[in-house]
């Protein structure tokens, strides 16, 4: 049991496909707190995934919405506030998906096609998410959204592809957003860069079993788990951090500030 932070908040969860997923253990989390959401993924994800099944254990209900998708979005959310008669307090936007990534195109050889649907999808789709809210008026002030990145937006990865340029247009999104939903409405906007992390998504980026080794032993807390990303979710979604805005928080095991640990120097030397 949890301590109750998020009792009485209410909010839209975007990405939980399987038991992997991070939206699926921030869900968890967020039920354990005392929040109350709907869950949302593409048609296609709540088919070959088992979304129902979370929507069971944490007492919700699945509305689906492909997020590249304003007619969808604007229905999502006119049904959620009219569910719970009232403004949300929460969003999690834990989306991602790259054609290039998933067909194996090397950086150098892009579809441009692919690229412009991965774009649409993984950070395009949080500029449509927070338009339709902000149009609707359909966040309580103080409220909190969140949405998942990863360093590539930073720093070179060179199996990440064109997933490293979604993350970084989807973090500026957050701050020019994130701007004038703190001005008219009082509402905060973050990222959180988490630790590369075994899910679905994950697995499709190239030689991630050694990437997660990699940051696991650069990191001096070690690589932050899906339940780690949770529990600061929660946190940002809870009273605890209200003025907290436009930032993209490391989630990482410290991992963004270190340039070299005696324990990859060790592999190298062995
Ligand atoms: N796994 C990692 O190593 C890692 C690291 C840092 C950040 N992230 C980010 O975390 C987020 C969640 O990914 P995950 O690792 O939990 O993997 P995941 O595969 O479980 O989640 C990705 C989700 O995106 C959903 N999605 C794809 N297209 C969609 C659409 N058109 N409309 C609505 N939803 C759609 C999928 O159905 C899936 O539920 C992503 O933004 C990802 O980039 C992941």
């Amino acid at each position: 049991m949890g301590n109750n932070i998020l009792k009485g908040k209410k909010g839209i969860i975007f990405g939980a496909l399987d038991s992997s997923s991070i939206a699926w253990k921030t869900a968890e989390r967020i039920h354990n707190e005392g929040g109350e959401f709907i869950l949302t993924n593409a048609p296609v994800s709540i088919r070959m995934g088992s979304i129902n099944d979370l929507a069971k254990k944490t007492k919700s209900e699945v509305i689906p919405a492909d997020a590249t998708n304003i007619e969808d979005l604007e229905n999502l959310i006119n049904s959620t506030t009219n569910k719970f008669g009232g403004k949300l307090d929460f969003i999690l936007h834990s989306i991602g998906m790259s054609v290039n990534v998933r067909k194996g195109k090397h950086y150098t050889d892009l579809n441009y096609e692919w690229l412009k649907k991965g774009w649409d999808v993984s950070a395009v789709s949080f500029h449509k998410l927070m338009q339709s809210l902000f149009k609707l008026d359909a966040m309580n002030e103080w409220g909190s959204i969140v949405a998942l990145t990863y360093i590539a937006a930073q720093r070179t990865f060179p199996n990440y592809n064109d997933m490293a340029d979604n993350k970084a247009y989807l973090e500026s999104i957050a701050r020019s957003f994130g701007y004038f939903f703190g001005k008219e409405k009082n509402v905060r906007v973050n990222t959180i860069s988490q630790s590369p992390t075994l899910t679905t998504a994950g697995k499709g980026v190239k030689g991630l079993d050694d990437f997660i080794k990699f940051a696991d032993l650069t990191s001096p807390l070690g690589n932050a788990t899906a339940e780690d990303c949770a529990d600061l979710t929660v946190s940002l979604f809870s009273d605890y951090t209200k003025r907290v805005t436009l930032q993209n928080i490391f989630n990482d095991g410290g991992f963004s500030n270190v340039g070299v640990s005696q324990e990859i120097i060790d592999k190298l030397n062995s």
